[in-house]
């Protein structure tokens, strides 16, 4: 059977949906193991979303956190807010009690990338203030650290992502893309993730 990837997104305006495609795509590109895209549900009112001129959401299914139990690993995706998750990921972590209680998330892989407007935006501190999450469901982060290789360390571009994951910058209008080295990382950081739940026979 194969190992499930659960690649889990929060979007306001679609950065992260592009993200996650790519995400899914390298965990596909991984025999044996299959990704499946969900979101986790909106909290904002429509006349909220509205005012800030947020498109339509992706055509994913929205996950139920009573399913998580079925995957053998995550990938979660969300942009930051203010250095933090947004409130509709912790939101759906908040709804995991009853998961804790039972210990049905321990020992299952997860890592995250996310996507800031700006440079110094919170990439990392997303990511890293994301972790007693995890932590306290006792389940097992995988940083794709620099694994990725020499865009890592080139100065030559602007380019989104850390070891802590991959990433993009938006900028303040939403009007910046995911770059080709941004795709490529997010792709990679999905394979080597699924490398890496495989091996740990999840
Ligand atoms: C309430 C709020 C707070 C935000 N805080 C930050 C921030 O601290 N740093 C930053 O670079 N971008 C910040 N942003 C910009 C978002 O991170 C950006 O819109 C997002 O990365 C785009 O991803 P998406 O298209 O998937 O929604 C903030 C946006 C909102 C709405």
């Amino acid at each position: 059977m194969a190992v499930k990837i659960y690649v889990v997104l929060y979007t306001t305006f679609g950065h992260i949906y592009k993200l996650a495609q790519q995400q899914l795509k390298g965990v596909n590109s991984v025999e044996g193991v299959q990704g499946i895209l969900y979101q986790v549900p909106e909290i904002l009112s429509p006349d909220i979303l509205a005012k800030m001129h947020a498109p339509p959401k992706p055509d994913v299914p929205v996950l139920d956190v009573h399913d998580l139990p079925n995957a053998d690993g995550f990938i979660f995706g969300f942009p930051t807010r203010y250095g933090n998750m947004p409130a509709q990921f912790k939101a759906f972590w908040d709804a995991t009690g009853s998961l804790w209680q039972k210990g049905s998330l321990i020992g299952k892989p997860v890592t995250f990338f996310t996507s800031t407007a700006s440079q110094g935006g919170g990439q990392e501190t997303t990511i890293h203030t994301a972790l007693p999450n995890v932590v306290h469901h006792g389940m097992i982060y995988v940083p794709p650290g620099y694994g990725f290789g020499a865009p890592m360390y080139g100065l030559d571009e602007v380019r989104g992502g850390s070891a802590w994951g991959a990433g993009t910058f938006a900028a303040g209008d939403g009007s910046r893309w995911p770059s080709k080295t941004e795709l490529e990382y997010a792709e990679y950081q999905g394979a080597y993730f699924a490398k890496v739940a495989k091996k740990l026979g999840a």
